[in-house]
Order: C-alpha cells, then sequence, then structure tokens
C-alpha cells in the first residue's frame, strides 16, 4: 500500500494551496489575518501559578507573551525556540486542551473553546492509552467519528503500515520502545484525517533513519493533502527542511522574534536537503537568529539569498 493509494482512499488529492513568498525575513506585524488564513492567533498570553516555597507566597510564571500569528490555509508552519519558552503551552492551547489567560485563537473563523476533530494533536511524549491496543489507539479518532467497524479496521490497518508497525496491532503501548509508541501517535492523528495536524516534536524519539522516513511520509502527506500543519521541532534542519515559514521564538516568556520564509523548491526531500548548500546557509541562519539578539534586531544583516554561492561562506565548523 503506497502512501498515495491511501490518501486517494481518503479523499485526498491535489496540490497544496501553500503560499510561495520570496524568501526572507517578516516581522511579526506582517501576520495579519488574510482572506486564506486558517488559524488566527492573537496576542496570547500564558501564565502559570507556582507553588512557592515560601508559605501562602504565590508565584507567577510567564510562558507566553504577546503572540500574534496568522497561518494560511494549507501552510506548514515549524515553530522553533529555547527549551522552556511556551512551545508546548502553545499548542496545548491551539489543541484546545488549556485556555490562554489573555487573547485568543480562531479557526475557520470559529473561536477556539476546547479539542475538537477538526485537530490532529501530536504531544510531546505521545500521550496513547496504555489501556488500547495499538489498533485502538490507532482507531480513536475514527470511533469518535463514528466510522463504521470494518471500515475503521481498514483505515487504522494502512496507517499502522505507513508508520512500519504491520504486526504490532495488538500490542499495549507499554510493549513498545518510545520511538515506536510516537509512531502509534501519528498514525493516530493521522487516522480521522483532521485538516489541521499539531505537532509538538514528534520525531524526538526515533532514530536517525525512522525520523528521516517519517519527515519524508509527512511532506507527502502534506503535498498531497494540503493540510495546515504546525510543527514544533527544536531540530533547525527538520524545520528548515519540512516548513514554508520558520517560527523563531524568542526565550521565555515566549514570542515571536522572526518569521522566516523557506522558499526552497519543493518537493523537498531529506536526502537531497542534505547537499543543498542553500538549505544549509537558511538553517546556519536561523540558528545565528535564535543565538543572537542583535542579529535579530537587524534584518538587514540577514539577506538569505537563495542561490549564491554559499559554500565558501559557511566554514564546516558552523554548520549545525
Ligand atoms: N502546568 C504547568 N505549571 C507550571 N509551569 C508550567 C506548566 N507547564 C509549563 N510550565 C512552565 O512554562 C514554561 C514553558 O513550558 P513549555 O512546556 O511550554 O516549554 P517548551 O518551549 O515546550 O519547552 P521544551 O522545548 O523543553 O519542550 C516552562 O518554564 C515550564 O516550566
Ligand atoms: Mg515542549
Amino acid at each position: 500500500m503506497t502512501l498515495e493509494t491511501i490518501i486517494q482512499a481518503q479523499g485526498g488529492g491535489g496540490t497544496s494551496s501553500h503560499a510561495r513568498s520570496p524568501l526572507g525575513l517578516m516581522e511579526p506585524e506582517r501576520l495579519p489575518p488574510t482572506d486564506r488564513s486558517k488559524i488566527v492567533l492573537r496576542d496570547l498570553k500564558q501564565v502559570y501559578c507556582l507553588r512557592s516555597t515560601e508559605r501562602r507566597k504565590k508565584e507567577e510564571l510567564v510562558a507566553l507573551e504577546n503572540f500574534t500569528l496568522s497561518v494560511d490555509e494549507g501552510a506548514f508552519v515549524a515553530i522553533v525556540g529555547p527549551s522552556g519558552c511556551g512551545k508546548s503551552t502553545l499548542l496545548d492551547i491551539l489543541a484546545g486542551l488549556a485556555r490562554p489567560q489573555h487573547g485568543d485563537i480562531h479557526i475557520d473563523g470559529r473561536l477556539v473553546t476546547g479539542p475538537a476533530l477538526d485537530r490532529g494533536f501530536i504531544m510531546q511524549g505521545y500521550a496513547l492509552f496504555p489501556w488500547r491496543t495499538v489498533i485502538e489507539n490507532v482507531g480513536y479518532g475514527l470511533e469518535v467519528k463514528r466510522v463504521p467497524k470494518q471500515q475503521r479496521r481498514e483505515i487504522c490497518k494502512k496507517y499502522i503500515d505507513l508508520v512500519g508497525l504491520n504486526g504490532f496491532e495488538d500490542r499495549y503501548p507499554s510493549e513498545l520502545s518510545g520511538g515506536m509508541r510516537q509512531r502509534v501517535a501519528i498514525a493516530r492523528s493521522l487516522a480521522y484525517d483532521p485538516k489541521v495536524l499539531l505537532m509538538d516534536e514528534p520525531f524526538a524519539a526515533v532514530d536517525a533513519q525512522t525520523r528521516e522516513i517519517l519527515q519524508d511520509e509527512l511532506l507527502n502527506i502534506w503535498e498531497k493533502t494540503g493540510k495546515t500543519i504546525i510543527f514544533i521541532t527544536h531540530s533547525i534542519e527538520e524545520a528548515v527542511l519540512l516548513a514554508g515559514q520558520v517560527v523563531v521564538m524568542t526565550a521565555r516568556p515566549g514570542t515571536i522574534k522572526k518569521t522566516v520564509d523557506i522558499d526552497l523548491p519543493r518537493p523537498r526531500r531529506a536526502a537531497d536537503m542534505r547537499v543543498s548548500a542553500d538549505y544549509k546557509w537558511i538553517t546556519h541562519r536561523i540558528w545565528e537568529l535564535l543565538q543572537n539578539d542583535d542579529v535579530a534586531a537587524s534584518d538587514q544583516n540577514l539577506p538569505l539569498d537563495v542561490g549564491k554561492d554559499v559554500a565558501s561562506e559557511i566554514a564546516p565548523s558552523t554548520l549545525l
């Protein structure tokens, strides 16, 4: 069963509506809602109350602040930022699992007030149901959608096959490796065909080879179905390989430092990107952007010119 067959069987097809834009940096202000906006995040702020070491003293931690972003229908947006800057907090709010202290999110013009099947969420750390087998986990969203049993089984088998877990259908999560659990989580979120995929470091726990296979499969799925994807990763290489826009966050309280358009040609594949000078160049500049506040303050220092001879500009030691 090829991926294409699976997607056609599920009614997908056509090309993505992902907008091509010139490669360069965009200020956060350049991201107001447009007619193509699928998701609009407006001025989000999230504060956690912490247990204080001193009795009766309340402590607050601002995880996220002034976070405004508009995501076009069919866009593939990657979010990178230092550990603890509020990325998972942001995705929890997008998934409807948490309410922001301030601001709001609209998807297709509707206010997000809780979880719904229009969004598939792959959480950091799998979040599988331990009492359900692999096939029962993968079929969960389809059950909620009341897909008939036989059809549900067929769809589950296709996605279990896709993530390479044939033969493990009746195993429980506790009987799987970390990477296998992550693949179950991916299959589960794809099986019920949500229009928006929220992915929190989905490939972090898999080995390098599997990661590359899953990256290519995810690109295939996105190209064929035009799903809107928000993808959190610690890997700048992964962000540049996959995304049309990379949102670079500041340290906590997390806000948007810059949004970088990635106009590398598509279709992209991990193996091709590894040897692309443009890819290395952009990856390097985003790494600089993350590291260096001065660089972020000045756009003109970041001409991410695709096509220039970058080999002489990037010393091997500076590559990630
Ligand atoms: N439920 C909670 N209660 C209190 N503090 C929390 C809670 N969840 C997250 N935090 C804090 O909020 C901040 C942001 O956490 P979050 O998990 O969103 O970061 P992250 O960017 O996803 O980090 P990582 O890259 O390590 O996954 C962190 O300082 C974290 O300790
Ligand atoms: Mg996180």
